[in-house]
């Protein structure tokens, strides 16, 4: 097991060169297992960086399927591949919602076989790296003394859970290139808050589902910020903390409230880094899907 702490804003352990949060012991085993897992060619995979609305969008994925507006019994924590043991995957009913906060190298090899689906939640760094920063220290994960500014750095080094939110967003780009008969679809955060119907329904049709009218309506509606939160402290998960845990999980779950963290040398150093790593035009795209929020 590989651990390290000092650089990280919180405790690590290494797989193949990426630090997992060192709570999912035994991860290596995991990711081994992971890799061999059987796949069927109906399951979906939710991928996201921690902290782009992944259990907005678990929940909506999981009504969308069902045909209606019912919360689904367990929180997403329970469908996570990296941290739940492959065994307990085999009896789930088909068709399987899995979710990751890994790369593509992680999955199991048989998703390209498979074409299985695979939807891949994107957000503004900024918003994720404020996001991360106040889920570590209320969930009492963050390394005693590291300061918002601190931990500012850390994220543009890539020095925190998962490694560089940079590499992962071309990463999911180069996915797309060099698998194209793996169907993969982009949501943005943004765009989700700008017009969730609109992008509920892309998501539907890119499952193939043809919903009654009206439902799409209520899903969105049982999945805004207000009612998740709600379902969420009545929800019970053996991989996830419950009452406390909704509070925290469901914090704020705004596009703009990076703007009250970040100084304006802090923006503007963000911006170079985002420039340097040739994401300004994928973050452009996201702000734009903004403007009408
Ligand atoms: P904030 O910390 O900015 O509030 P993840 O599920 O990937 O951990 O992402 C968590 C972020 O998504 C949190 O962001 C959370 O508040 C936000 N979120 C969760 N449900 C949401 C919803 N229904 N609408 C908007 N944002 C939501």
């Amino acid at each position: 097991m590989d651990y390290k702490g000092d650089d990280y804003p919180m405790a690590v352990s290494f797989v193949e060169g990426i630090p997992f949060p060192f709570e999912y012991q035994p991860i290596s085993e995991r990711i081994r297992e992971l890799k061999s897992m059987e796949m069927r060619p109906d399951d979906v995979i939710l991928c996201s960086y921690m902290k782009s609305g992944t259990h907005w969008v678990f929940e909506i994925l999981n009504m969308l399927i069902k045909g209606k507006a019912e919360y689904t019994e367990h929180w997403k924590n329970s469908s996570m591949l990296e941290r739940v043991p492959v065994e307990e995957f085999k009896d789930r009913p088909s068709p399987r919602i899995l979710q990751t906060h890994s790369t593509f190298r992680f999955l199991p090899k048989q998703v390209v076989d498979k074409k299985c689906r695979i939807i891949y939640v994107e957000r503004n760094p900024k918003s994720v790296c404020v996001s991360l920063f106040n889920h570590l220290r209320d969930r009492k994960q963050l390394r005693e003394g590291v300061d918002w500014p601190q931990f500012l750095t850390m994220f543009l080094n890539g020095t925190v859970p998962y490694g560089s939110w940079f590499e992962v967003c071309h990463d999911w780009r180069r996915v797309r290139a060099q698998f194209p008969d793996v169907p993969v679809l982009f949501l943005h955060y943004e765009a989700l808050k700008a017009d969730p119907v609109a992008e509920a329904k892309k998501t539907a049709t890119f499952l193939g589902l043809d919903l009654a009218d009206g439902v799409l309506e209520e899903i969105v509606e049982a999945c805004s910020f207000h009612n998740l939160k709600n379902a969420h402290m009545k929800k019970d998960s053996k991989y996830a903390t419950v009452e406390d845990g909704a509070k925290k999980y469901f914090r704020k779950g705004t596009t703009d409230e990076w703007k009250s963290w970040f100084t304006v040398a802090q923006s503007e150093t963000f911006d170079q880094m985002c420039d340097d790593k040739d994401v300004s035009q994928f973050i452009r795209t996201m702000a734009d899907l903004h403007i009408n929020n």
